[in-house]
């Protein structure tokens, strides 16, 4: 299916889990996408009804994945592009942002969902002068994903690691920066990791992690901005620095500087 949005709401791909509520389509409804089923749909809205700000929240995350590739393209001279739990094909994906700037950037997309994996083609429209490529993986076996991105990336020159919205699926600290140690001790110096989770900073979202982790797979971690902030330990922090999606490089704006939501972000250089 090259076309995301050629595909009926309620058809049923062969292999899919239809019957649990999955991240990548219940995120996609909720980023107003039709690539998704009334499971997801009845937790989407559930999850709306106690958290209404959620949808604003998934908007302004990728309104920060857009800043942030901009900013690693233009102002950072990165070309390529690791993309972990990429999500359903949405406006502004990380290679079309990219590209826009810079055509022959290359960008490699991972995730485990085989909802994702059906509509990678709309990930593979690439310029000429650059490459796009997609590995269906898991982010615990980052071995496998930095074996096959090689296929795509050269890893002896800087790589910006992409992790957004996925760390919250790994509930252990530990085990969460292990992975992305894994992941930055494979990359060059002047490599950066760009991320952005869900923080429990209000009551309405900590109830909607309630609800979601009652019923959606996989289960998913709020941590405070301080435990995000750890994630870049080691990394030379971009201004602002670990800060609310909205607040990390806004367009000017008459209004002043924006409202915070409840997930945190930052980008990092491997010094
Ligand atoms: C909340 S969505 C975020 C999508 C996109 N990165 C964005 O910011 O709009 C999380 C994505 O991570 C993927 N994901 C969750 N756990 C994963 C894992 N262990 N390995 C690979 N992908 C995973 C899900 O399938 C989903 O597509």
């Amino acid at each position: 299916m090259a076309d995301s949005s050629s595909s009926p709401r309620d058809e049923e791909p062969a292999g899919l889990n239809t019957a649990v509520p999955q991240t990548a389509r219940i995120w996609n409804y909720w980023l107003g996408g039709k690539d998704n089923f009334p499971v997801d749909r009845q937790v989407g809205d559930q999850i709306l009804e106690a958290f209404p700000a959620i949808v604003e929240n998934a908007r302004a995350s990728r309104a920060f994945l857009a800043r942030a590739v901009r900013y690693l393209v233009g102002e950072a001279g990165i070309r390529q592009f690791l993309d972990i739990g990429t999500g359903l094909p949405t406006a502004d994906n990380t290679h079309q942002v990219a590209q826009a700037v810079a055509p022959e950037s290359r960008i490699v997309y991972v995730d485990n969902d085989p909802i994702v994996l059906v509509h990678a083609r709309a990930l593979l429209t690439s310029t000429p002068e650059g490459k796009t490529a997609y590995i269906d993986a898991d982010l615990r076996d980052p071995d496998t994903i930095l074996k096959e991105a090689a296929a795509t990336l050269d890893l002896t020159q800087p790589v910006a690691i992409m992790l957004m919205g996925i760390l919250g699926h790994i509930a252990d600290d530990d085990e969460a920066r292990s992975i992305v140690e894994r992941l930055l001790s494979a990359v060059s110096s002047g490599s950066y990791l760009t991320m952005n989770d869900g923080t429990d900073t209000s009551e309405e979202v900590v109830e909607a992690a309630r609800i979601w982790n009652q019923s959606a797979n996989p289960t998913y971690h709020l941590r405070s901005p301080e435990r995000v902030a750890r994630f870049f330990d080691g990394l030379e922090l971009v201004e602002p620095g670990v800060v609310s999606p909205p607040r990390w490089r806004p367009e000017p704006s008459p209004s002043g500087p924006p409202a915070a939501i409840d997930s945190y972000c930052g980008v990092g250089r491997k010094p």
